[in-house]
């Protein structure tokens, strides 16, 4: 059996800021990540969502990049880029995740796609290094979503491309704070969702200028999606009551039908953003 990656030293807790909200989320996310890891291969909106496919047919990658997929998981994005670029780097905060992308990458013969583990936050790359970063369904992971976009422009080639997918919220409150509660419940290493309009918002802070955004529901299955953080099935009851009896606006967001655990399904937004540095 292959050995998960042991974390460097630049990646643990800084024992000068040990307590810290980001270093208190991060070992959150290791864990709830270390212990679920193998359930991302196989989650459907991961492996075959239609972000996917239409990530690279915005991006329209070319043979010479050099790529790095952020928050890789199980690999799916860096692996749909690797047959049209010339390298990725596909990294993760969680070693089990870092290991897990790297047999998968060997089993499919990904040649081209070599692991490591980072952190968003604070990437161990050169300045200018990569001609694409890409990031999908994991930034509302991260505590410093600014530090992310700051690194992301840093590692980029001027005109490098940047293309982000996450879960989006309304530009409502009351929504927005049912979202995050109520997936925090779910999977404690669920930090926040942002609008779409604060990533462009925010993109363009960072220095990267959004030449492109587009929203898209996903349709989630309540099982399918409690599993994948391995939910007690104590929990599961409430957690389901509370998307079924929320408020009218909550309700429209979400769009919850079915009554039982096994048939209950609900839709998240989700926001993809292709911008240039
Ligand atoms: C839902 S998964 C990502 C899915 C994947 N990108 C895909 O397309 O299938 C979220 C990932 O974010 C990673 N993560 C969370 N915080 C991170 C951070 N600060 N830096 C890098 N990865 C992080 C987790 O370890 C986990 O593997």
């Amino acid at each position: 059996m292959s050995q998960v990656p042991q974390l460097p030293a630049d990646l643990g807790s800084d024992p000068k800021s040990a307590g810290s909200e980001s270093d208190t989320a991060k070992d959150t996310n290791r864990r709830q990540f270390g212990a679920n890891a193998a359930n991302y291969a196989t989650s459907e909106t991961h492996a075959k969502g239609a972000s996917l496919a239409r990530l690279v047919e915005l991006v329209e990658p070319q043979g010479h990049w050099q790529a790095l997929d952020i928050a890789t998981a199980a690999g799916h994005t860096a692996f749909a880029f690797a047959p049209m670029v010339e390298h990725v780097t596909a990294t993760d905060l969680t070693p089990e995740m870092v290991e897990l992308a790297g047999s998968r990458a060997r089993e499919a013969g990904h040649d081209n796609v070599t692991t490591r583990l980072a952190d968003a936050e604070n990437l161990p790359f050169d300045n200018s290094h990569f001609d694409l970063v890409t990031c999908r369904i994991a930034p509302h992971h991260f505590a410093d979503k600014r530090a992310f976009l700051s690194e992301v422009a840093r590692v980029l080639n001027p005109g490098g491309t940047f293309a982000l997918v996450d879960n989006v919220v309304p530009d409502n409150p009351e929504v927005a704070l049912f979202c995050d509660d109520w997936e925090q419940r779910r999977d404690p290493s669920h930090i926040s969702c942002l609008s779409l309009e604060e990533w462009a918002r925010m993109c363009d802070e960072a220095g990267l200028t959004v030449a492109h955004v587009e929203t898209a529901a996903k349709q989630m299955r309540f099982h399918a999606w409690a599993n994948n953080m391995s939910v007690p099935d104590q929990a599961r009851p409430q957690l389901l009551a509370d998307l079924l009896d929320a408020t009218p606006a909550v309700r429209a967001f979400l769009r919850p039908s079915g009554t039982s655990q096994e048939d209950a399904i609900f839709f998240l937004t989700e926001g993809l953003i292709v911008a240039r540095r």
